[in-house]
C-alpha cells in the first residue's frame, strides 16, 4: 500500500546581478584577497543593488516562479508559503506576506521562520509535515536574503562582511504516494529532519537592533555604533560549526540506519570553505562529496542549501536517486540536517 509522502517537485535561484570580486571589497575596507580566499575560500559574492531596486521578497519571487515552474504548477495550487529569512523586507509584516503578494495568491497562510543559517532545513521540516499531514499538496518554501544592505563595509566590520552574499533559492514540497518508505528505498522522498538549538550561545551571532532588548525598538543613537550592525564571535561559531554539523548529520544517519557512504552528495550550508573541508575530514569523506559553492556565492543564508540543490542539478552532479544529506549550522546558536532521496 502506497504511503503519503513529500519530495522536492520544483527547484528555483536568483541572486541579483552585481557581483562583488575580494578585490572591490579593498575600496571599502582593509582586506585582501589572499586573506579572504585563504581563510573562507570565498572569491566573490553577488550584492543587490544599494538602493530601493530590490527587496528580500523580491529575489525570491524570481526562485520562486523558477520553483514553480520546474514542478508543473501554477501559483494558485500552493497551500502555504513558507520564507526563510534574517534579512526581512520589513520589520514586519513578514516576507512571507510580501512575497504572497507579489505571487497573487491571497487567502493561503503565510509564514515566516527566524532559523538564520538553518532555516532552510526547519523550513524543509515543517513543510515536510503539513504535507504528510495531509493538509496541503504543495508548500512553497524559500530561503531568501539580502544581507549586503546590513553590513558594515568598513575595516570595523571586514571579518563579517566579507563572507556574505545575497541570492534567494526556492522548493516545491509536494504530495507523493511512495511504495518503499526504508531509507535504502530509490523512492524520491524526503525521509528525516533533526533539529537543535542552544540559546546560551544568542550572543555569539546577533543583529541587535531593532529589537526589544534595545531601550527602545531602535535607538537612534545606536547608528553607527556597533550594534546597528551584525556582530559574531567569529572563532566560537567556527568551532561549533565544525563539530555540531558533522555530528547532526550523524544523527539523521543513524535514525534512518544509514552510513555515512550511503550518503551520495552532501549539500550543506556553506559558511566557509575550511568549515566544509573539516566537515568532511570528520565523517571521512572525500571533499568531492561535499558541494561546494562557497566560492562564487558566499554565505546565503537560509539561501544556501536551496541555491546548492540547484547548483547541484546543474552540475550533473545531484540526479535522481540519489541520497542528499543536508546539514547546516548557524546564529542561535541553531543546527539541523535534512535526509532525502532526491
Ligand atoms: N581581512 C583581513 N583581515 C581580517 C579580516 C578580513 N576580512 N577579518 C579579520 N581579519 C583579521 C583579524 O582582525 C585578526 O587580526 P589580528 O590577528 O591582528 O587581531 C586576524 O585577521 C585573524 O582573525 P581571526 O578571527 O583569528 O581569523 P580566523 O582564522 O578565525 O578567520 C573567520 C575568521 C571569520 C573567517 C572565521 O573565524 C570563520 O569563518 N568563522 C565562522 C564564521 C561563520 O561561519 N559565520 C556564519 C555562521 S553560519
Amino acid at each position: 500500500m502506497p504511503h503519503l509522502r513529500s519530495r522536492i517537485s520544483g527547484l528555483g535561484m536568483c541572486v541579483p546581478p552585481w557581483v562583488v570580486s575580494n578585490d572591490e571589497l579593498t575600496q571599502w575596507m582593509d582586506t585582501s584577497d589572499e586573506w579572504i580566499t585563504q581563510r573562507t575560500g570565498i572569491r566573490q559574492r553577488h550584492w543587490a543593488a544599494q538602493d530601493t531596486s530590490t527587496s528580500t521578497s523580491g529575489l525570491a519571487v524570481d526562485a520562486c516562479r523558477d520553483a514553480l515552474a520546474q514542478s508543473g504548477i501554477a501559483a494558485t495550487d500552493v497551500g502555504m508559503i513558507i520564507f526563510a529569512t534574517l534579512s526581512p523586507d520589513a520589520v514586519f509584516p513578514g516576507s512571507a506576506c510580501f512575497l504572497q503578494g507579489k505571487l497573487g495568491v491571497p487567502g493561503i497562510p503565510a509564514l515566516d521562520i527566524r532559523q538564520q543559517c538553518t532555516g532552510f532545513v526547519y523550513g524543509l521540516s515543517i513543510a515536510d509535515l503539513y504535507v504528510r499531514a495531509g493538509l496541503h499538496e504543495h508548500v512553497l518554501l524559500v530561503g531568501s536574503e539580502i544581507q549586503s544592505k546590513a553590513l558594515d563595509k568598513s575595516t570595523r566590520g571586514r571579518d563579517m562582511t566579507v563572507l556574505f552574499g545575497d541570492g534567494a533559492g526556492a522548493v516545491v514540497v509536494s504530495a507523493t504516494q511512495v511504495e518503499d518508505v526504508s531509507a535504502r528505498s530509490k523512492e524520491s522522498f524526503l525521509l528525516s529532519h533533526h533539529l537543535h538549538a542552544d540559546g546560551s550561545f544568542a550572543e555569539d551571532l546577533l543583529f541587535r537592533s531593532p529589537g526589544t532588548s534595545n531601550r527602545i525598538w531602535n535607538p537612534p543613537e545606536l547608528v553607527p555604533e556597533r550594534e546597528a550592525y551584525p556582530q559574531m564571535n567569529g572563532r566560537l561559531v567556527f568551532q561549533h560549526a565544525v563539530k555540531r554539523m558533522p555530528e547532526v548529520a550523524l544523527e539523521a544517519l543513524e535514525a534512518n540506519g544509514l552510513a555515512v557512504d550511503d550518503v551520495d552528495l552532501f549539500v550543506n550550508h556553506q559558511a566557509n570553505k575550511r568549515i566544509n573541508d573539516k566537515f568532511a575530514e570528520s565523517l571521512g569523506v572525500s571533499p568531492e562529496k561535499v558541494f561546494d559553492t562557497i566560492d562564487l556565492y558566499g554565505n546565503t543564508t537560509a539561501a544556501t542549501i536551496p541555491i546548492g540543490l540547484a547548483e547541484a542539478v546543474k552540475a550533473g552532479k545531484l540526479k535522481p536517486g540519489m541520497l542528499v544529506a543536508c546539514a547546516a549550522f548557524g546564529s542561535g546558536f541553531t543546527w539541523g540536517a535534512s535526509l532525502l532521496r532526491w
